[in-house]
């Protein structure tokens, strides 16, 4: 018994010593951030507290000194107290440390802008290590050569010409939720149900090409297990536990994975099988899909274009940080032809154009079916249950809608949508207070200077970019714990620091679908609101706020719609 225990003295006392001789661990404790016991860090504060809050997430919330004044919009519990404290006491950086790691969050929109900015701190952090088993190297956790050359293909694919060519899908999957959602109508129910759905349905089609008339079941079973999966990958997060893989293998949750996994890839290499095989049969018959090049740079002209005179808020609003959706967009004239993400990189694999294996093929089609679906879900569950408390706002949102619209049905074009400039600002504030992926985190391989005390950040650590704080800093938004689209006016965002508005990150690794989610989000949420009125009994101060890797309410996005009549509203 004396040697173990001997031995195990030794090691800690080795871990120890090595830990305050490391260079991490100078450079670190040079940071602000509460005081530390030996090997644990800060790890054992989380101790004791409520289970469902991991110290990742307490950290998160831990620099909101708004909501800590005004007990807004959160529900706060006695973990995340404890971290609203230390957000209070070290302000803007702050570094916490689980045994030896070192995390650093930042909610300052300068230092913010260094990291974002950056083409050198472009790796994931660890956290997103639960996604490999799913997403393996796909474009949200690759990183290097990999991710680059990735990036370069894969961003053509989201050109405004081609999401153009999707407002059919877009229009069609609408007017189906809108009907399927008929049946609630007088009764309470959870909105985001029937926005996660029809999320999954549109990205089946246009990531994937599986329409609806081509789905078996398979397409259903693909749609449940990825819900399945993230609520798994989810629970990971906040179940300390289950963050070890060890441990995570001997539970059940486990072998759900694998069997959900099972059904994920299945399909997705099912598809592939599929769609390679028409490709070199068509190809058989001389009939050649167009490239993305030809697609993305036609001189033909489609709907009405990118004029000058309607450019939308969202090129205003992202203009700081130019990524190279911008680019990819110039000259820009449209398309008819619609081609889901798939086929367009089959297409550009098998002519020689990029080298991609169907592996990775699988691996870009399931993160995009990842990414694409629970951060827009939660977007347009948020806005349409705001827009239930926000009666006023809504009503002006509708005012604009018919007089796009009148009492008509008709479809929505491309055009429509570059008109409705209110429906544009009520999403991006939707998108700033409640915004779908609350905090990015990147792992940092060099040194790097903040503005901030002109602070160094350590090679080795990890940072957190608290994207939830930062659009509610008072700094940025005079009163920023109030919904008002009108932050979003051209004379209150001319002159507001680019990276204080950041839902889609920013910089060489902003969000590839930024365009896709606004042009989606507006469809749905028009098509919703010229069938239905939306209405919440639960008022915002009320919502019960979950902040994991997407934010979501815990009491669930309960409304209830009543039918709209299609007059003008008068405001
Ligand atoms: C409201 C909707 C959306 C929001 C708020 C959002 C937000 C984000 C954010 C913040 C990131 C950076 C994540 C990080 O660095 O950890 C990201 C990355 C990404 N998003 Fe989105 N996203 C949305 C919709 C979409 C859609 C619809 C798609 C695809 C159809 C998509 C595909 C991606 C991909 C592939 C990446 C990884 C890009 C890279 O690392 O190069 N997203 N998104």
């Amino acid at each position: 018994m004396f040697y173990p225990l001997l031995l195990l003295a030794s090691g800690l006392w080795f871990l120890y010593r090595w830990q305050q001789t490391s260079r991490l661990h100078k450079m670190g404790n040079k940071l602000p951030g509460p005081s530390t016991v030996p090997i644990f860090g800060n790890a054992l504060l989380a101790l004791g507290k409520k289970p469902n809050v991991d110290v990742f997430q307490l950290f998160n919330n831990a620099w909101d000194q708004t909501i800590l004044a005004e007990r807004k919009a959160i529900d706060i519990d006695e973990l995340i107290t404890m971290g609203l404290k230390y957000g209070e006491q070290y302000g803007n950086v702050i570094r916490g440390w689980l045994g030896s790691k070192l995390i650093i969050f930042l909610m300052d929109a300068d230092d913010v802008e260094v990291i974002l900015n950056s083409h050198v701190h472009i790796d994931k952090a660890s956290e997103y290590r639960f996604f490999k088993p799913w997403l393996g190297e796909g474009l949200l956790i690759s990183s290097g050569e990999k991710w680059r050359s990735h990036r370069k293909m894969i961003a053509p694919t989201f050109h405004i010409n081609i999401l153009k060519s999707f407002m059919d899908v877009f229009n069609q999957n609408s007017v189906n939720v809108v009907n399927k959602m008929k049946e609630e109508m007088g009764k309470t129910f959870d909105v985001h149900d029937y926005m996660s759905g029809v999320t999954v349905d549109i990205l089946l089609e246009t990531a994937m090409g599986i329409t609806r008339k081509t789905q078996d079941d398979s397409g259903f079973d693909y749609a449940m297990a990825v819900m399945e999966m993230c609520d798994i990958i989810h629970q990971r997060h906040y179940k300390f536990w289950l963050r070890f893989d060890a441990i995570f293998k001997f539970t059940s949750f486990f072998k759900k994975q694998v069997n959900l996994l099972n059904i994920i890839h299945g399909l997705t290499n099912k598809v592939i099988k599929n769609k390679k095989e028409t490709y070199f049969e068509n190809k058989s018959k001389g009939i050649i899909p167009a490239s993305i090049e030809e697609l993305t740079r036609s001189k033909e002209s489609y709907d009405s274009g990118l004029a000058n005179d309607t450019k939308t808020l969202a090129d205003s609003v992202f203009k700081g940080y130019r990524d190279d959706l911008d680019f990819n967009d110039e000259n820009d004239v449209g398309e008819k032809k619609r081609l889901a993400f798939l086929d367009l990189m089959i297409e550009s694999a098998q002519s020689g154009i990029n080298k991609i294996s169907d592996h990775e093929i699988k691996e870009e089609v399931d993160t995009i079916m990842f990414e694409g679906h629970d951060t827009t879900a939660a977007g347009s569950s948020f806005v349409l249950s705001l827009l239930g408390v926000h009666q006023d706002i809504q009503a002006k949102v509708y005012e604009e809608l018919y007089e796009i619209f009148g009492d008509s049905d008709r479809p929505a074009t491309f055009s429509d949508t570059l008109r409705m400039k209110y429906l544009e600002r009520v999403i991006f504030e939707s998108l700033r207070m409640y915004p779908p992926v609350p905090i990015i985190a990147r792992k940092l391989r060099r040194d790097v200077k903040i503005r901030t005390n002109n602070y160094v950040l350590p090679a080795g650590s990890t940072v957190v970019i608290g994207t939830f704080k930062i659009h509610r800093n008072p700094k940025y938004y005079k009163n920023p714990e109030v919904f008002d689209p009108d932050n979003f006016l051209p004379e209150n965002t001319q002159d507001r620091h680019y990276y204080s508005y950041i839902p889609f990150s920013a910089g060489p690794r902003s969000c590839v679908g930024r365009k896709y989610a606004i042009l989606k989000l507006k469809v749905l949420i028009s098509t919703v609101l010229r069938n239905f009125k939306m209405v919440s009994d639960v008022p915002e101060d009320k919502f019960v706020l979950q902040a994991d890797i997407i934010l979501k309410r815990t009491d669930g996005f309960r409304v209830k719609i009543e039918p709209r009549r299609r007059i003008s509203t008068g405001v």
